[in-house]
């Protein structure tokens, strides 16, 4: 029985789950604002003691003793982590490998004066070369490690497992669906203030990378350009009269005869951002054959986004709900479930455990 938080920066949420010889059984989820929706959110302004008094509030709601908690799994966002695949020779030791390893992360982590500290999972014989294996190597500095830690006692919680966001992502979809044989998958959770990618195959390596776009700059954008409220800005995105492909239509310009120039938006700067990964990928590993591109996070829910990523990019695009694959009773349809996703692939690794 896994716990997961996933301490994002608009809600924090939780999925508890559980193996079971049928599969996973969901044992309750839940998600509560770090800031509440009459008050303007600004993400610059959030301390720690808001996301440790939305996580308390959510643990009373469902009702979970922290302190007697089993199994926990807490997660690092890339800011603070970096996730990334290497080979290495089969050949080599366990302890040769971590010593690789810890060199091979330290290449890749801005170093804050503190020692490199990394968790490592053996994918298995590289499909083009048995000499090599392959490893997903996830680092990041001791000192931020010990703050997230840190943070995590002090809500009154074990230490448990953590884990990174792009391996949390990925667990979410490919424990149940598996990773396409050849070429790739593409998985973008879009967060309050940031979107992270993540690219994988079979043979595919897998790539992550944070798009500085997120669910705030969208609603940003509808504040300077319709001039409303942050909060009319935040509900009006979520509601139905909006629509992706219209973001970019001067509102003077609705029942005029005129004809509307389409500005660029948010969206453009994002599938921009998404393009410009695609490509450094297809670069690196010579694989441009992407199957789908999954939605998550709070923001894969705006409303036209599926259809405007796809035509972009034309890539087939679709919202991906982590919950569907998961056994459970509970009657209500889950709407938001998209945003669930890092809790959920941060719980199921708390089961492979
Ligand atoms: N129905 C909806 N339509 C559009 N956007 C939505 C909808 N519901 C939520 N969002 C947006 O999703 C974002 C929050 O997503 P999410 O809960 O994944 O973020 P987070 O995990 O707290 O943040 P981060 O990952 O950046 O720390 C907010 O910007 C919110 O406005
Ligand atoms: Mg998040």
């Amino acid at each position: 029985m896994s716990v997961a938080l996933d301490i994002g920066r608009y809600e924090v949420k939780i999925v508890h789950i559980q193996k079971t010889p049928k599969g996973y059984a969901l044992l309750g989820y839940g998600s509560e604002p770090l800031v509440s929706p009459d008050k303007e959110y600004d993400p610059e302004k959030i301390k720690f003691e808001q996301s440790s008094a939305a996580i308390l509030r959510l643990v009373d709601r469902m009702k979970i003793k922290p302190k007697s908690l089993k199994k926990l799994v807490t997660n690092l966002n890339n800011q603070i982590s970096n996730v990334r695949q290497v080979k290495l020779m089969n050949t080599e030791e366990e302890d040769e490998m971590k010593e690789s390893l810890q060199l091979e992360a330290r290449k890749h982590i801005p170093m804050d004066g503190s020692d490199v500290t990394i968790d490592f999972q053996i994918l298995g014989e590289d499909p083009q070369n048995p000499e090599m294996v392959n490893i997903l190597l996830v680092a990041s500095t001791q000192k931020n490690l010990n703050r997230h830690l840190e943070n995590v006692k002090q809500m009154g919680f074990p230490q448990g497992i953590v884990d990174a966001d792009a391996v949390a992502i990925a667990n979410s979809y490919l424990v149940e669906h598996g990773l396409p044989e050849d070429g790739a998958h593409v998985f973008l959770n879009i967060g309050s203030t940031t979107s992270t990618l993540v690219v994988w195959g079979r043979v595919a390596p897998f790539f992550t990378r944070d798009i500085q776009i997120g669910g705030h700059h969208m609603t940003k954008e509808l504040v300077d350009k319709r001039n409303i409220s942050y909060n009319e800005a935040e509900n009006l995105k979520k509601s139905s009269e909006f629509n992706v492909s219209q973001a970019g239509v001067a509102s003077g310009a609705e029942g005029s005869f005129s004809i509307a120039v389409a500005e660029h938006t948010i969206y453009d700067s994002l599938v921009d951002e998404i393009r410009r990964s695609l490509r450094f990928y297809i670069k690196e590993s010579s694989e441009s054959n992407f199957h789908k591109l999954f939605l998550t996070g709070g923001g894969a829910r705006t409303n036209g986004l599926v259809e405007f990523i796809t035509e972009k990019l034309n890539i087939h695009t679709e919202i991906y709900n982590p919950i569907a694959q998961l056994h459970h009773d509970m009657k209500d349809v889950m709407e938001d479930a998209s945003k669930y996703a890092i809790a959920v692939g941060l719980a199921i690794r708390g089961e492979l455990e």
